[in-house]
This record gives structure tokens, C-alpha cells and sequence, in this order.
């Protein structure tokens, strides 16, 4: 059948995979498969703060131009992961900093990787994972600075005003505390006017997974509603452990089509991302949460996302 990426574009949406750039170079399947079947990547690890700015003011942007480099050689759009998070921080970030230097770190970081592929990034993850699982905001580095969120999206909107900005997170793929937290705060700062675009949400779920029992379709629709755009994010689904082998990995496709569903019958939700694709490199281990197998080989997850696009 076709690639994922030509059935997508004929829906309208945008189908991703998240990229460790130095594999496209060790790995001519990987870099092959990568470009055949996506349309959108994103860094999953080399766009984090750790990895940009591993010295106060000193970037390292290889690894990064790397991946738009090969984004623009095949067509694809790309997602920024991520500005502001409370994991990958570089050392230095846990110093004890004044609410002004935390500003001036801020800014310096957000204007500098921004400002670098102002109109090459069309999505960004501005702030990810700030609501805990308690469904409170979690302590970060940033929490000296007041307002950093609101002025985490406004540095960015300011450094590349044609980029969508996001904020995404895990775990509130359906209705419950955690996602009525961030309704909350998404609907109060587009109250307010701060520049949010979009939410993304996440998906590492296991094979249990149902979008119908969380209520996924609903949770969507209610984000919709605020005018943001819906992106789904990084999905990946743990094989099960029980069962034969064939009905572990049709469970698992299963579990891929119906969040497939969700999202195409939701007309904001406009891109669909896998934290990865091949099962050879996932950092879940060796759970095989992808589409493809260790040797590239498409499993029934994938033709049951080619059957559903
Ligand atoms: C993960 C990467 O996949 C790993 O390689 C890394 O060691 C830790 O981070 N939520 C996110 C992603 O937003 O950035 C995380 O990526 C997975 C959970």
C-alpha cells in the first residue's frame, strides 16, 4: 500500500515520528524508512535544554541542524521539543539564580533557539509537562522567575511569530484531574492573551489503553473549543504481556487505529506523532511499542494505521 505520509496528506494531517539525528547517519534502513513514510519529525532528544545549551551561553546546534537539514531534503515539517521543561536541563540550570537572572536565562535561550530557525519550525512545544500528576504545577529551576509559562510563550511567539506554539503533556489523553488542569491554565492564558496555539497530547499508553473508556474523543472536543489546535504528540503502546504473539500485536494495532480515529474525526487535530517508529530504538526498551519492527519491517500497527488514513 502507500506510505503513511502520501495518505495522510491526502487527509489533511500531518503524520511524525520522533528522530535521534545520529542514527539517520549510522543507519541507511532508518534514514530511508524515516523519509518514505513521515512528513513531520521532531527531535526526541537533541531540541531539550540539556542538549542545546550545556554551558551557560554556550550552544551546540549540530545535532539540530542535522535533523532540519534532512527535514528539508525530504519534505517534512517539523516539530520543536521542547523550551521549557522541568527534565534535561543542563547542570548549571539547578544554580541559584535571581528572578532577573532567571529572566535574562529565559529569554537568552528561548530568543536564541527560536530566533535560529525562526520560519524552519512550525510547532513548538513551549512548555512541557508543567502540571504534575497531582494535577498542581510542578517545582521547576524556572519557579524563581513569576509568570515564566505566560512568558515562555511570548518570548517564543516574539522569536518566530509564523511558528504554532504548544503546550504538551502525558497522561491527559482523556477526562480526568489532570486534564481539567491543564483546560484550566490553556483557558485562563488565552484569556489573558497570552499566544498559545496548540495542545499535544502525549499517548505513551500500554495495550489496555481505550480512547472510548477515558473518554479521549470528549477531553479533545472541550480543547478544541478554546480554538486550540490538537496534536498528537509522541504515542507509543506496550505490548502486552499476556496472549499469543499475534493477538498481543493485533491489540496493539488496535490500540494505534482508535487513537487514529480519535483524531480524525476531531477537524483541529491536525498531526499525528510517534515518539519514534522502529522498535530497534525506542526508549522504552524492549517492549516493541512501534510501528515497525526491529528489522523495519511494518507490524499489523502499521497497516492498521495505513487501513485507518
Ligand atoms: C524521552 C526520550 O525518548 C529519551 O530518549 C530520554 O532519555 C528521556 O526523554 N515525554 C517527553 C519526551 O516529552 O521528551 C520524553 O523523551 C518522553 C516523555
Amino acid at each position: 500500500g502507500p506510505p503513511l505520509r502520501s495518505l495522510a496528506e491526502a487527509r489533511k494531517i500531518q503524520i511524525g515520528a520522533a528522530v535521534e539525528p545520529s542514527l539517520l547517519l549510522q543507519e541507511p534502513q532508518y534514514a530511508q524508512v524515516l523519509a518514505r513514510e513521515f512528513n513531520l519529525v521532531v527531535a526526541e532528544n537533541v531540541m531539550k535544554w540539556g542538549a542545546l545549551q550545556t554551558a551557560r551561553g554556550e550552544y551546540n546546534f549540530a545535532a539540530a541542524d542535522l535533523l532540519l537539514n534532512f527535514a528539508q531534503r525530504n519534505r517534512q515539517a517539523v516539530r520543536g521539543h521542547t523550551l521549557v521543561w522541568h527534565q534535561q536541563l543542563p547542570r548549571w540550570m539547578y544554580g541559584s539564580f535571581t528572578s532577573a537572572e532567571m529572566e535574562a536565562i529565559l529569554s537568552d535561550h528561548i530568543r536564541t533557539v527560536v530566533g535560529r530557525y525562526r520560519g524552519q519550525i512550525a510547532y513548538w512545544d513551549v512548555v512541557n509537562e508543567a502540571i504534575g500528576d497531582d494535577a498542581r504545577l510542578r517545582s521547576t529551576p524556572f519557579d524563581v522567575l513569576p509568570g515564566y509559562l505566560e512568558k515562555a510563550f511570548r518570548l517564543a511567539r516574539a522569536a518566530d511569530p509564523s511558528a504554532k506554539l504548544f503546550y504538551n503533556d502525558y497522561g491527559a489523553e482523556g477526562l480526568g484531574a489532570k486534564s481539567d488542569a491543564i483546560y484550566a491554565l490553556l483557558k485562563e492564558l488565552r484569556a489573558r492573551g497570552v499566544p498559545v496555539d496548540g495542545v499535544g497530547f502525549q499517548v505513551h499508553v500500554d495495550s489496555s489503553f481505550s480512547p472510548r473508556q477515558v473518554r479521549m474523543a470528549e477531553n479533545l472536543e472541550r480543547f478544541a473549543q478554546l480554538g486550540l489546535e490538537i496534536h498528537i504528540t509522541e504515542m507509543d503502546v506496550l505490548l502486552s504481556s499476556t496472549g499469543s504473539r499475534a493477538e498481543r500485536l493485533e491489540r496493539q494495532a488496535q490500540v494505534y487505529r482508535e487513537v487514529l480515529q480519535v483524531c480524525l474525526r476531531q477537524p483541529r487535530c491536525k498531526v499525528f506523532t510517534l515518539w519514534g517508529f522502529t522498535d530497534a530504538h525506542s526508549w522504552r526498551g524492549a517492549s516493541e511499542p512501534l510501528i515497525f519492527d526491529v528489522d523495519y519491517q511494518p507490524k499489523p500497527a502499521y497497516f492498521a494505521l495505513q487501513r485507518t488514513l
